[in-house]
């Protein structure tokens, strides 16, 4: 009998590339409240999984969804920096009281993957990041990714859940948001360039930051669900190389085959200058190694753009002949 794995947020950016890995060998449930999603995500699977459209926050719905659950890959969250300033409240209640939520109902679950954040170290006081480093973070969405993870770490200790928690640094790749509330600098950079705009760098640019494909990611979460060793364990997730901002827009710039400079504008107050993950111990336990350089991630990323400007025109064309623009 195949195994059933339940997946949170899996119509959302990360969670969508999981559940198409993850139907290889298991049959998989999805839970979202597609507040920050598309179904289209899934759309392509949507016959092999079943979608709960369910939120962290009705705790019977998810103990119903995660009957016969065998492994758990916990992804929804409420994603944006910004909205955590915004409703820090909203943010917590998520995030935190959802997260204790999914722990309750998971407990006769065999692996509870814990989708954390980078963002749960704050400033960095040494370089590159290891997972002992204090965790200090200087977002109120790193506040609430490191009361969740603790929370996860407690569950572990008090009743014996066992789970695995993961701390991805700057994840990358198709079908991530490219509106600025959500989206990280290569989508912003992505948004640009497809409109024909120049990139705009804050700062002067020598800021670095490790960015990992999407696909490495889910493999990393597949590799901790399956290892024994790793119940209790953290592990940060990344390329493990320091990108500068502006080696990334010259990269972006030369893939999309564009012609424009970027421009520089103020720092962002309060940004961190560097930030680089040591991966030596997921690399050691997990036997992960990032495959994707960030050159061909952008390439496959830019390839899907295209193919989808491509699809939006051959609409536009198929509409407007049938008077329907
Ligand atoms: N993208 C990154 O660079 C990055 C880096 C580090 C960690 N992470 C973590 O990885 C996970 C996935 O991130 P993503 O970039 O795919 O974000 P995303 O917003 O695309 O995915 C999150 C999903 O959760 C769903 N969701 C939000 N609130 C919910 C709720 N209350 N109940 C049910 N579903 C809800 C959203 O609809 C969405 O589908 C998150 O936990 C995030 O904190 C992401």
């Amino acid at each position: 009998m195949v195994d059933r794995v339940f997946v949170t947020g899996g119509c959302g950016f990360v969670g969508s590339h999981l559940v198409h890995r993850l139907i290889e060998e298991f049959e998989v449930v999805v839970f979202d409240n597609l507040s920050n999603a598309v179904r289209e995500n899934v759309a392509d699977v949507e016959r092999e999984v079943r979608l709960i459209v369910g939120d962290l926050r009705d705790a019977d719905k998810l103990k119903e969804g995660l009957k016969g659950c065998r492994y758990v890959f916990h992804l929804a969250a409420q994603v944006s920096v910004e909205r955590a300033i915004a409703e820090p409240v909203n943010d917590a209640a998520i995030n935190i009281l959802g997260t204790i939520n999914l722990l309750r109902a998971a407990s006769h679950c065999e692996r509870v993957v814990l989708f954390s954040s980078g963002a749960v170290y704050g400033e960095p006081i040494r370089m590159p990041i290891d997972e002992e480093h204090p965790r200090k973070p200087i977002s109120m969405y790193g506040v609430s990714k490191m009361a969740s993870e603790s929370y996860a770490y407690a569950f572990y200790k008090t009743f014996g859940l066992p789970v695995t928690i993961l701390r991805p640094f700057n994840i990358y790749g198709p079908r991530q948001r490219r509106d600025s509330q959500y989206s990280g600098v290569i989508s912003i950079f992505a948004e640009s360039l497809i409109k024909g705009e120049k990139p705009v760098i804050y700062g002067d640019g020598t800021q670095t930051r490790d960015f990992v494909y999407v696909s490495d990611v889910v493999e990393a979460g597949v590799l901790a669900a399956e290892s024994e060793e790793a119940i209790g364990q953290v592990f940060n997730v990344a390329a493990g190389k320091p990108t500068t901002i502006n080696r990334l827009a010259e990269e972006m710039i030369r893939v999309a085959g564009k012609k424009v400079k970027p421009v520089h504008t103020q720092p962002r107050i309060g940004e961190i200058k560097h930030s680089v993950a040591d991966i030596s111990k997921i690399r050691k336990i997990l036997g992960y190694k990032p495959e994707i350089t960030l050159t061909q991630g952008l390439e496959k990323m830019w390839e899907q753009i295209n193919h989808q400007s491509k699809l939006k025109q051959e609409n536009q064309v198929y509409f407007s002949g049938k008077g329907l623009t």
